[in-house]
């Protein structure tokens, strides 16, 4: 594959994407150092159609093979909130701070700290060819922030496999667990 476009702004997607897509002798570009187009509404109700949409208008863009991730935390106890506006749960689109702040809040006096974040990824080909995977990485939602590493509900999610937080995981690590490490892993398997 001549260069994958990775078809986010998101600086911590972006992190994760450049270092797995290293391990595997890839070479990957964020789009917004290729063209400078507008950012796609996202219009999908699910993961997988706001992944598709995403990849393929950059795919159009920008003349060359796109890879879109669309994510979220869905928590059990919330009834799959945030689901796929994770994003943009308390309202500006990336404010981890208050959509972490919202999150807390709408937990507190409930036991149920259940909680799984979901990964699509697509990858669309100019010609219109894609590919597609999903991963999951369960885990609980803790009331105390911990950890300076990776973003979003990182610091508040915690992973019962390793004892600490999304956070306290180097990106290594956290690739190893990770939905989005798993759908990739998946996506390479079909590649
Ligand atoms: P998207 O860019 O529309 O797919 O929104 C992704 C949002 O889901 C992010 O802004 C985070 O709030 C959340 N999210 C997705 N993946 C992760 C992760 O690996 N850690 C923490 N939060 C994540």
């Amino acid at each position: 594959m001549e260069r994958i476009v990775l078809a986010t702004g998101n600086k911590g997607k972006i992190k994760e994407f450049e270092r797995a897509l290293a391990h595997r002798h890839i070479d990957c570009v964020p789009v917004k150092e290729l063209c400078d187009a507008p950012e796609p509404d996202e219009t999908g109700t699910t993961f997988m159609e706001n992944a598709l949409l995403k990849a393929r208008y950059y795919s159009e863009q920008t003349g060359f093979p796109c890879l879109a991730d669309d994510s979220g935390l869905v928590v059990d106890a919330l009834d799959g909130a945030p689901g796929v506006y994770s994003a943009r749960y308390a309202g500006d689109h990336g404010d981890d701070t208050a959509n972490n702040d919202k999150l807390i809040a709408a937990l507190q006096g409930i036991e149920n700290r259940s909680a799984h974040y979901l990964c699509a990824l697509a990858l669309v080909y100019p010609d219109g060819q894609s590919v597609t995977a999903e991963g999951r990485c369960d885990g609980l939602i803790q009331d105390e922030p911990k950890g300076e590493h990776g973003f979003g509900y990182d610091p508040y999610f915690f992973v019962p496999q390793f004892g600490k937080t999304m956070a306290e995981l180097d990106v290594d690590a956290k690739e190893t667990i990770s939905h989005r490490g798993k759908a990739l892993e998946e996506l390479m398997q079909q590649l």
